[in-house]
């Protein structure tokens, strides 16, 4: 079934993978995003990956008049990935991360219902689970912020939750992503952060790229197997893929629905390090650290509910997570700057 998808937060990392795997399908694109924490340069790479043409604006979730005017000429859905992502800076800015997520994605809502499309994909996170009680997390576990950052994702949810229940004919999937990682196996689009990585495997392929001295290895004293944090990761082309079949389930959803996207399977901070350090072909240094303040010891999904609702699980192993991600960084050394 083709498609016109408009996708806002394009230019970012799994809003540029997305948007490659729609354009594969067949679908139509118009992407929008602000370039806060981007480059056009994403958006030109994934428009010669596809081959296909690819129409992108400048434009801010903010500016409600302009958001309206796009969302008016007429989309089957809309895929939703812009926002701010940066957990620290949310602590610093709790106001900037309200009003740029929460109230961005207000206006988009308004710009939909307008416009009378009702079909919406939300990037929601894992980090709506808060501290997690029992592992695997599935979708019914309690939700809590645990910073900022976290609140605007329950706030977005809630708007969506709300929504869906006042008004007939709305069908959202709030996709609570785990830990994105890798990158396009053409090794020409990737993860780009900006200044110091936060997450942990774009800090391990700059330590191996030659960028960071050592990986910095936030605590080995957890309950864990080998006492470091325990995490879900998920390959970014997976992810997209993800959000391909919600957009195809979507006609039948009858309302919002909340989805973990995961591989189901945890790995601790060394077993990423080790698998990096092969696809890398030697080892990246790193060094013990204090544990960082607002970590969890483990989280992994159940992602029995998005296998069962979208017929779609990830199919890409830690060992391509690092292989796709490594041929991203090795290429393109300073990102899309390179
Ligand atoms: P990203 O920063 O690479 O992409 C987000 C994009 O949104 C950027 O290109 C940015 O410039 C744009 N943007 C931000 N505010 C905007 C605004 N007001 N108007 C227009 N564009 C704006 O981040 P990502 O990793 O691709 O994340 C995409 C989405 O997935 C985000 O909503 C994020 O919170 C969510 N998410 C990410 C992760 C992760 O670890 N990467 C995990 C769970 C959920
Ligand atoms: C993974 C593991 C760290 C960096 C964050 C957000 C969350 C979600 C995903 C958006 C942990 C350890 C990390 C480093 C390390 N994003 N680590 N050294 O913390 O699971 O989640 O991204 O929704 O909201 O909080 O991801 O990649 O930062 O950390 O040892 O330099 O790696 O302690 O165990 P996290 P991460």
């Amino acid at each position: 079934m083709y498609m016109r998808i408009l996708v806002t937060g394009i230019a970012g990392y799994i809003g540029s993978h997305t948007a490659l795997e729609l354009l594969n399908a067949g679908h139509e694109v118009v992407g929008f995003d602000n370039l806060c924490n981007s480059s056009e340069e994403s958006v030109r790479r994934v428009r010669a990956l596809a081959g296909r043409p690819l129409r992108f604006e400048r434009l801010d979730l903010l500016d409600a008049a302009g958001l309206a005017l796009l969302v008016k000429e007429g989309f089957d859905a809309v895929v939703h990935f812009a926002g701010l992502k940066a957990v620290g800076e949310s602590v610093e800015k709790p106001d900037l991360y309200r009003r740029n997520n929460v109230d961005g994605s207000a206006n988009l809502l308004a710009a939909m219902r307008a416009a009378g499309c009702r079909r919406l994909v939300f990037s929601s996170s894992c980090t709506v689970y808060g501290e997690v009680k029992k592992n695997p997390v599935d979708e019914s576990h309690p939700r809590s912020a645990v910073n900022p950052y976290g609140r605007t994702k329950l706030d977005v949810e809630d708007l969506c939750f709300d929504l869906a229940k006042r008004e007939k004919g709305w069908d959202i999937a709030l996709l609570r992503y785990f830990n994105p990682v890798g990158a396009h196996d053409s090794g020409r689009i990737g993860e780009d952060p900006k200044g110091l990585p936060n997450n942990l495997m774009p800090f391990v392929m700059q330590t191996a790229v030659g960028r960071r001295e050592k990986v910095r290895v936030w605590g080995n004293d957890y309950p864990t197997p080998d006492g470091t944090g325990v995490r879900d990761y998920i390959h970014v082309v997976d992810l997209a893929l993800g959000h391909l079949a919600a957009l195809e389930k979507l006609p039948s959803f009858g309302g919002a629905r909340a989805i973990n996207l995961g591989t189901g399977r945890g790995y601790s901070v060394l077993e990423v390090v080790k698998a990096a350090s092969k696809a890398v072909g030697r080892a990246i240094p790193y060094e013990i650290q204090p544990r960082r303040p607002g970590d969890s010891a483990a989280i992994w999904g159940d992602v029995a509910l998005a296998r069962e609702t979208l017929g779609w699980s990830a199919a890409r192993d830690m060992d391509r997570m690092c292989a796709d991600h490594w041929r991203w960084q090795k290429n393109n050394p300073t990102g899309y700057a390179s």
